[in-house]
């Protein structure tokens, strides 16, 4: 069963959640989810949205690309912390993380990517504009902070492995009961 929610009454709760750690989740060949700690809800061209960035070394920005949808699970009552290791340091490249982290998917309801039973608030997203970071752009001593020069990655920004901004519009939103 799913409950139906205004988003904007749980502002508040996601906001406190993503500081701990919450979920994006993809489905290309497989299902892969990966814990963000950066992202918010937003409002853009009129249209509610869910902001999420992902640098360019995680396997997620592959299938986002290709499939330009994503759901966001957050937890109601506090993380999980086996959740938390599989899928906030292991990479979807090696592992399924579906099995290495005890996920129980949920079928979404508008675009194509499950939620997860254990992280039951559940955002439905889809990709209405994407934007790499420019390092110019970015204040020396963020730069240097978050962004060595070492990557070495293909689609690395001066050797940066910056972030790509992903706004979603939220197609649907409920929690999983
Ligand atoms: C608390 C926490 C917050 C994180 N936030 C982000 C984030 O906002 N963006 C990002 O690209 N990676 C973030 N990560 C790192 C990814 O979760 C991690 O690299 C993950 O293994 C990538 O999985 P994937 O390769 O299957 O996509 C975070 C990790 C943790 C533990």
């Amino acid at each position: 069963m799913k409950k139906k929610i205004d988003v904007k009454e749980y502002a508040g709760l996601l906001d406190e959640a993503i500081g701990k750690g919450i979920l994006l989740n993809t489905q290309d060949q497989k299902f892969n989810s990966m814990v963000i700690g950066w992202g918010h809800l937003g409002r853009i061209w009129n249209l509610p949205t869910y902001v999420v960035y992902v640098r360019e070394s995680r396997y997620t920005k592959d299938a986002l690309d290709k499939t330009g949808e994503f759901t966001v699970s957050a937890p109601l009552s506090g993380i999980d912390p086996k959740i938390q290791q599989v899928c906030g340091s292991l990479s979807g490249r090696d592992v399924d993380k579906v099995k290495e982290a005890g996920l129980t998917l949920e079928a979404p309801e508008v675009n194509h990517v499950p939620g997860i039973r254990e992280y039951p608030l559940t955002l439905e997203c889809r990709v209405l504009y994407s934007q790499k970071q420019d390092p110019k752009e970015i204040p020396a001593e963020i730069l240097e902070k978050f962004y060595p020069r070492n990557c070495g990655l293909p689609g690395a920004v001066d050797g940066r492995d910056v972030h790509t901004a992903y706004i979603g519009l939220i197609e649907d939103a409920y929690i999983i009961e």
